[in-house]
This record gives structure tokens, sequence and C-alpha cells, in this order.
């Protein structure tokens, strides 16, 4: 990934569609009593905006051609250990006629839908239901289009819903979800707790950035970060993860919460040298930290606090059964094994053969996505259940489970 300062000229068509994303974002810039919106409510429209924003407009790609890449586009090796630790889960809540079901949320291009399907069907562990939940019209239709070329057998076992299903029994997936939250960006100077707004510059004729003393509640939260600077320090925090696992816990009867994403545990996180905070922006593969550029036109990021993500999970009735790195559960699951049958199966082919060997190494190794990336288990069990936790199902945490870190 490059890092830039300087971004290639988006196309005419794609600069008069992030006009109109501005002209709504000023629009609410202009309604507010303030004449300025909080940058995660300008992240929300950026990312969400109905028609508009990165996610729902169809301007966006995930995949070499595209903006960013995540795992489940790398390499299929990665949604088989994926469906590998399903598979354990399913047998284990679904019974003997196979009642349970997956639910991905944020399904991107479908791939890991249907590499995960095809893995448990072949380990006879296919769900009732393979839900998929996802805020944008044009990924869902482009996730229909990747099943029907790639399992079309399966494909009248997937649902797409916009809400979460009751009673859930099995399996709630995501892969760099909740990366895409939008967050709270604040500036801590001594005793004072500033919090990023955006609004529209008649100067420039731009979306620009200012900091507002924040409320009362912002100031609380970034307070009991308890983080130590003696110079200014910015940063980001998600306040809906208590909003969001209660509903996912609401919805999961029994089973596994498997969030895959890159960030930190707390402490990490909030690091004194990390005092510009984690948020950055992907561009045609182009890392940049200027979020207010070309809105809807660039995918914006922040980093996950662990830490958070674990408190919240508790908080809305999960146990936190497992955490560690992705390199740590790939091992885990198999990924060896997995690597060893795909070069067995097409032993001629060098070229074929090099290029799983570089998956591996993305996927796994430390400077890439190994240590960056890492996996939390939440369960839930129903009474008369045995604690997911405490028996042999969670293969994906075996070895290396790191909660002791969070
Ligand atoms: C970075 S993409 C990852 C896509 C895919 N999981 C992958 O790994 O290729 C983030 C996805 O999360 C979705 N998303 C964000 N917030 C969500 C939420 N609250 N519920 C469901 N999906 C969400 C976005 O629409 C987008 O499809």
């Amino acid at each position: 990934m490059n890092h830039s300062q300087s971004l290639p000229e988006p196309s005419a068509d794609a600069l008069s569609h992030s006009k109109k994303l501005v002209n709504a974002i000023r629009a609410e810039i202009e309604n507010s009593n303030v004449n300025t919106i909080t940058f995660r409510r300008y992240m929300e429209m950026a990312l969400y905006q109905p028609e508009l924003g990165y996610y729902v407009a169809g301007m966006h790609k995930i995949g070499e051609q595209g903006d960013f890449t995540t795992a489940p586009e790398i390499s299929s090796l990665f949604s088989k250990c994926i469906a590998k630790q399903c598979a354990k889960i399913l047998h284990k809540v679904g019974g003997c006629h196979n009642q349970a079901c997956v639910l991905e949320l944020g399904a991107g291009s479908g791939k890991m839908a249907s590499d995960l399907l095809l893995e448990l069907e072949q380990l006879d562990q296919l769900p009732k239901r393979y839900y998929i939940l996802d805020l944008s019209p044009d990924l869902i239709h482009r996730q229909q289009q990747t099943i029907k070329d790639f399992a079309p057998h399966l494909y009248k076992l997937v649902e797409w819903i916009d809400q979460l299903p009751q009673n859930l029994n099995g399996v709630i997936l995501g892969n760099e979800v909740l990366d895409a939250m939008p967050v709270d960006v604040f500036t801590q100077n001594g005793q004072d707790v500033y919090e990023h707004h955006v609004l529209w510059s008649e100067e420039s004729e731009s979306l620009v950035e200012q900091l507002r003393p924040a409320n009362e509640k912002l100031k609380q939260q970034v307070i009991d970060l308890k983080i130590q600077s003696d110079t200014p320090y910015t940063s980001e925090l998600n306040p809906n993860l208590n909003g969001w696992f209660k509903t996912l816990s609401e919805s999961l009867q029994s089973g596994l919460v498997l969030l895959i994403d890159y960030g930190y545990t707390h402490k990490e996180y909030y690091l004194p040298e990390r005092n510009k905070g984690t948020l950055i922006c992907h561009y045609q593969h182009l890392v940049n930290e200027a979020p207010l550029k070309y809105p809807g036109l660039q995918d914006i990021t922040a980093n996950v606090d662990f830490t958070a993500v674990a408190e919240a999970s508790n908080e809305a009735g999960f146990k936190v059964a497992g955490f560690t790195s992705q390199v740590h559960f790939l091992t885990n699951t198999g990924l060896e094994e997995y690597f060893m049958q795909a070069l067995n199966d097409q032993p001629n082919d060098e070229t074929y053969q090099y290029q799983l060997a570089q998956q591996i190494r993305t996927l796994s190794l430390p400077a890439e996505m190994g240590e960056r990336f890492k996996c939390i288990a939440l369960t839930k069990h129903t009474k008369g259940q045995t604690d997911m936790a405490s028996d042999e199902s969670l293969i994906g945490f075996g070895q290396f489970d790191q909660r002791f870190r969070l």
C-alpha cells in the first residue's frame, strides 16, 4: 500500500458525483444551528448517504482494480479457514438436523460468502440459511453475481436481509466491518477536549475541519481514555459500539460472533506517540490522510480499539471467548494444510504455486496482515448448552489466545 499526499485526478463523472454529495453535506451544514456538522456525521454521509455515499453509490471497488483489497479477495484459503471455525459452531448449535445459520455483515464482493459456502459443503456442515446484511445496494448486486458465478448450486441457501433476524443460532461474521463505522474525532490538549467538526469555507470553496469544544459526554469519554500526552493529541473513538452489540445480542440466541479487522488493544491504540490518530483514506490503492477530499470517491476508515469492542460486547451479554492475531487464527484453523492441498491440486503449475505462496505471505506475515489484523470471538450460549469458550469448538483460538492483552 502506497502513501500519497497528491491523489490522481478523478474523472469528470466521478467529480460530478462527488459534487452532488458535497452539496448534500453543505445543505446539512447550513441547516444546523452552528453551521457545522460533526466529523462523525460527515464520515457517515461520505460513506453511507443514500445514493451518494462511497459504500452505497457503486463508485468504489474492492479488489485489485479498486481502492483497497481485503483478505477474502487476496485468497480463498482465508475463507476456508473461517469456514472450518464456522463448521464447529454450526455443528454445535445446529444439532444433527443442521438448524444453524450464518449471518455475514458487510459481505463486500461476495467472495467470502461463496468460498465459505463451498468449504462448508466440503465439511458437510452447510448452514440452514446464509444471511447477508449489507448497507450497499450496489454491493448486494455484486454479491448475488459472485455467488451465482462461483457457487450457483448453493445460491438458494443465501438470503439478503435488511434487518437482523430474530432468534439466530449459529455464526455472525464480519470481516473489516468495524473499521468502516463512522467515528468521533477529538483533540485533547491538557484539560481541554475538542471535537472535530466540518464546515463549508466560502473563501476556499471547500469543506474544512474546525475544532469546537466537545460536549460533556464526549469530553468524559475522552478523559476516560486516560491518554498520556504533553502535546495536543488527536484520535478517534467509536461511540456506536454499545448500541451495535446490543442489537447483535438481541439477534443471536446462541453461537459465535467472529470479527476480523485491523486494530489494537486500548493501550496500543492510545499510545502517546500515536498522537495523530489512525484515521486514513483509501483511493485507488493510495493511502492518504485527507478525508475531506473527494467525498464519496474514497474510503474513510479508522483502526479498531479491540478493548472497546470487548467491553461493549460484554455489556451486551456476550462472552469474550478468544482474541488473537490473524496469523495465529489462520494457523490454528489449518492454513498450512489448506495450502498443501492447494499446491497438490496443480503440482505442475509453477506460476500458480508462486501466487499461492504470495497469498500466504500477505495473509500471515507480521508486517503485512498477519499481526495488524486481529480476530475476536464473542459467544453466547443457551441454557443447557456447554459454554463454547470452555470446549473444543473455538479452534481458531486454541493456541496463542491473547485475551489477557485486552
Ligand atoms: C471494508 S468493506 C469490507 C467488505 C468485506 N467484508 C470484505 O472483507 O471484502 C466494509 C463493509 O461493511 C459494510 N458495513 C458497514 N457498516 C455496517 C453495518 N453496521 N452493518 C452491516 N454492514 C456494514 C459496508 O457496507 C461494506 O460493505
